[in-house]
């Protein structure tokens, strides 16, 4: 499946604010391949922006529902949920909050629990406690190796951080695999962790 032209309102008439899934046959097999293994019927998001990765979960497979919470910094994100809540109906729920304030409860019941908000080793800290704590099955992290990319925000530095996390004690997570998919300014990794007791 390839949704480059289903996806394009998403993006039509507005300015560019930070990255998305480009939703195209590889990114779309990945994603299909991450559902299959983890055999996900439900996804947690952080970070909707645009609504690229929410819309592409939610094409692949017509039973899954997607709750995204995004801080809603940019007027785009509010008008595209609102237009995913109409195409999608109750299989998808958008709340605009931090994810510093979501609670493990309103993880429960999500197979699969996708980190896509705060980049910084703070931000992606408490998202992973945050999966930690509501037991999340599977966890998918992105943009995992930025040192691909060589952004600023230093090489490696989040491979670093989830390798810290996985040699403690109290983060129960086994690496699964990683995986590049295309997103708006080349290649971008996620990487999938999954509970050891779930
Ligand atoms: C990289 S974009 C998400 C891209 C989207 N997942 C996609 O691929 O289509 C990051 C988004 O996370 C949001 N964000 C940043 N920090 C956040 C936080 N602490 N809680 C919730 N959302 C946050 C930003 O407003 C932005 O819209």
């Amino acid at each position: 499946m390839n949704l480059l032209q289903e996806t394009k309102f998403l993006t039509d008439g507005y300015k560019h604010a930070e990255g998305y899934v480009i939703a195209t046959e590889l990114t779309c097999s990945i994603f299909t391949e991450i559902l299959e293994l983890t055999e996900a019927t439900s996804v947690f998001e952080i970070g909707f922006n645009y609504g690229h990765s929410a819309f592409t979960w939610l094409s692949l497979n017509d039973e899954l529902k997607l709750a995204s919470i995004d801080i809603g910094r940019y007027k785009h994100t509010h008008i595209n949920a609102t237009k995913l809540e109409e195409k999608f109906g109750d299989r998808f729920k958008f709340t605009a909050q931090n994810s510093r304030h979501a609670k493990p409860s309103d993880l429960v019941g999500y197979d699969l629990f996708w980190i896509d908000g705060d980049h910084s080793n703070h931000g992606l800290s408490a998202d992973l406690n945050l999966g930690n704590a509501a037991e999340s099955k599977y966890i998918l992290i992105d943009d995992y190796c930025n040192g691909i990319k060589n952004t600023n925000l230093g090489v490696g530095r989040l491979i670093t951080l989830v390798e810290h996390y996985l040699a403690k004690d109290d983060f129960p997570y086994t690496f699964v695999k990683v995986y590049n998919y295309d997103c708006n300014s080349g290649k971008n990794p996620m990487a999938l962790l999954k509970r050891d007791d779930a």
